[in-house]
C-alpha cells in the first residue's frame, strides 16, 4: 500500500493520504489476539446459551433442534422440501438412494417474495408459500400422495419438537406481522387449510445450517457443523445431550443452532464494532439484532463498503471528494462488487463508473483495499466463531486433537473462501475439511426427515425385539 498510495510526507512531517486512509480502516484490522478473545467471548455466550437458568438472557440462543443423528447412509425414500431463508421461496421434489448413497433432486421451483409480502401480514406469507407449493404439486402430478416433508425456515426458531416450531424474531429482510411467537407449522397448515385443494402429513422444521450439515453428512458421515455464511450468517453442530440442560435426556446428541448471527446483541462486541457497523445497525429494519451477523454477512457488506467509501470521499480522499448521487444512496453498493472488485481492478472501474463516480486509478485501488479489508474482517471473525465451536467439540470428548468436517453454504464464503486460512491459527489443536453444499438447505430438509423417519424404524425394531424377548422371558420362567 505505501508504494501506490503517496509515501509520508517527510519535509512536513504530516502523514500521507495513503497513511490517513490507512488509520480510517484500522479498527477493521481485527489481531490474532482479538480473534482470540472474540472466540474465547462466544465460547462462554455459547454455554450461557445452552443453559437452564441463563438461556434466557443470553446473546447466543444455542436453539435445541430435536435433529439427534447424522445420516448413516442407509437413508431412502421420496420427500418434498422447502426452503424460505431468503428473497426466495423454494418447493423440491428429492429422491434419497440409499444403493449410490445419494440425494437427487428430482425437481424443484422457485418463487420471489416480493418486499411487500417480506414486510406485509404473516397470512399474506404463508398464503403465498402455500400458492407455491400447490402449483409445485400440480405441475409435479404429486397431489394425491402425501410425502413426508422437511421445512427450512432460516430463522431463529424455539422447537418444542421436530414438527413444533415457533418463531423467536425475524432476521435479514424479513418483518411479517403475526409470526413471532407463533408455531411456523401451523401457520403453514392453516394456510393450506384456507386452501382446501391439498393437504400435508408429517412436517420436519429444519434451519437452514441444520440442513447444510446434514446433507453433507450424507456424502461424508464425518460431518457435525453446518456453517451458513450467505445472506445472513449462521452455524449449527452436534452437542453432547448431557449438556443440552433445557431438553429433558442425558444420552447420546442434539444438534444445537448456536444463532451465532446474534452475538454481541448484549453489547460484548462493543471494543470491535466500527462507526460504520453502529450507522448499519441504527439504519436497519432490526436495530439492536444480530449484531456478529451485520458484521459478516451478505446482507450488510455492501453498505459497510459504501459508508466507508462516503467518509473517505468527504475527507477527500477519494474520488477528489465528489460524492455521486447513487454512492449517497442506502445499499446502492451490492455486496457481490466486493468480490468482483477483489478479483480485478478492470471490475472496480466498471463499477465505479456505473455508480457515477470520477476516479483515477489510485482510488480504483484504494477502492479494492476497501473491499478486501472489509472481506477479511469478515472471514476471519467466522473463523474465530467457527473455531470456538469445532475447539468445543473436542473438549467435549476429552481428544487432544479432532479432525471433523463442515458443510458449508453461502454465496458470501463460496465467493471469499479465505476464512480457512486463519482456521489452522485460531484453533490448532484441529484438523477441519470444508466441504462446500450444493443445495444444501433444501436437500437437508429432506435428509432430516429420513433420518427421523430411519431412527422411528429402528427403535420401532427394537420395541419388537423387545416385546420378543419378554415372551421367551415369559416363557422360560
Ligand atoms: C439468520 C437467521 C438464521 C439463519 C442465518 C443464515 O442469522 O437468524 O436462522 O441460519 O440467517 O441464513
Amino acid at each position: 500500500i505505501q508504494t501506490f498510495l503517496c509515501p509520508l510526507d517527510q519535509r512536513r512531517g504530516v502523514p500521507s493520504p495513503g497513511e490517513v486512509i490507512l488509520k480510517h480502516l484500522e479498527p477493521f484490522r481485527l489481531s490474532l489476539e482479538k480473534l482470540k478473545e472474540v472466540s474465547t467471548r462466544l465460547r462462554k455466550d455459547m454455554i450461557r446459551g445452552l443453559g437452564k437458568h441463563t438461556h434466557h438472557r443470553a446473546a447466543v440462543k444455542m436453539l435445541p433442534t430435536f435433529v439427534r443423528a447424522t445420516p448413516d447412509g442407509t437413508e431412502k425414500g421420496d420427500f418434498l422440501a422447502l426452503d424460505l431463508g431468503g428473497t426466495n421461496f423454494r418447493v423440491l421434489h428429492v429422491r434419497v438412494m440409499e444403493e449410490e448413497q445419494k440425494m437427487v433432486k428430482m425437481d424443484s421451483q422457485l418463487c420471489a417474495i416480493p418486499q411487500e409480502i417480506m414486510l406485509g401480514t404473516g397470512e399474506q406469507l404463508f398464503d403465498h408459500i402455500a400458492a407455491c407449493l400447490s402449483e409445485f404439486l400440480d405441475s409435479q402430478n404429486l397431489k394425491g400422495q402425501t410425502l413426508p416433508m422437511g421445512f427450512t425456515f432460516s430463522f431463529p426458531c424455539e422447537q418444542k419438537e421436530i414438527d413444533k416450531s415457533i418463531l423467536i424474531r425475524w432476521t435479514k429482510g424479513f418483518n411479517c406481522s403475526g409470526v413471532e411467537g407463533e408455531d411456523v407449522v401451523k401457520l403453514l397448515k392453516e394456510a393450506i387449510h384456507r386452501r382446501g385443494d391439498y393437504d400435508i402429513s408429517s412436517v420436519a422444521m429444519v434451519n437452514d445450517t441444520v440442513g447444510t450439515m446434514m446433507s453433507c453428512g450424507y456424502r461424508d458421515q464425518t460431518c457435525e457443523i453446518g456453517m451458513i455464511i450467505g445472506t445472513g450468517t449462521n452455524a449449527c453442530y452436534m452437542e453432547e445431550m448431557k449438556n443440552v440442560k433445557r431438553v429433558e435426556g442425558e444420552d447420546g446428541q442434539m444438534c444445537i443452532n448456536t444463532e451465532w448471527g446474534g452475538f454481541g446483541d448484549d453489547g460484548s462486541l462493543e471494543d470491535i464494532l466500527t462507526e460504520f457497523d453502529k450507522v448499519v445497525d441504527r439504519t436497519s429494519i432490526n436495530p439492536g439484532v444480530h449484531t456478529f451477523e451485520k458484521m459478516i454477512s451478505g446482507m450488510y457488506l455492501g453498505e459497510i463498503v459504501r459508508l466507508v467509501l462516503m467518509k473517505l470521499t468527504e475527507k477527500k480522499l477519494l474520488f477528489k471528494g465528489e460524492v455521486s448521487e447513487a454512492l449517497r444512496t442506502k445499499e446502492t453498493f451490492e455486496t457481490k462488487f466486493i468480490s468482483m472488485i477483489e478479483d480485478g481492478l478492470e471490475n472496480a472501474k466498471k463499477i465505479l463508473t456505473e455508480l457515477g463516480l470520477t476516479w483515477d486509478l489510485v482510488d480504483a485501488r484504494v477502492v479494492r483495499l476497501v473491499c478486501e479489508t472489509i472481506s477479511s474482517r469478515s472471514a476471519r471473525l467466522c473463523a474465530a466463531a467457527l473455531a470456538t465451536i469445532v475447539d468445543r467439540i473436542r473438549a467435549n470428548r476429552g481428544l487432544p486433537h479432532l479432525k471433523t468436517t463442515v458443510g458449508v453454504d453461502g454465496t458470501v464464503y463460496k465467493k471469499h473462501p479465505k476464512m480457512q486460512l486463519s482456521m489452522h491459527f485460531l484453533a490448532p489443536d484441529c484438523k477441519i475439511k470444508f466441504l462446500v453444499s450444493e443445495d444444501g438447505s433444501g436437500k437437508g430438509a429432506a435428509m432430516v426427515t429420513a433420518v427421523a423417519q430411519r431412527l422411528a424404524l429402528q427403535s420401532r425394531l427394537l420395541e419388537e425385539s423387545d416385546g420378543e424377548e419378554d415372551e421367551e422371558e415369559k416363557v422360560r420362567s
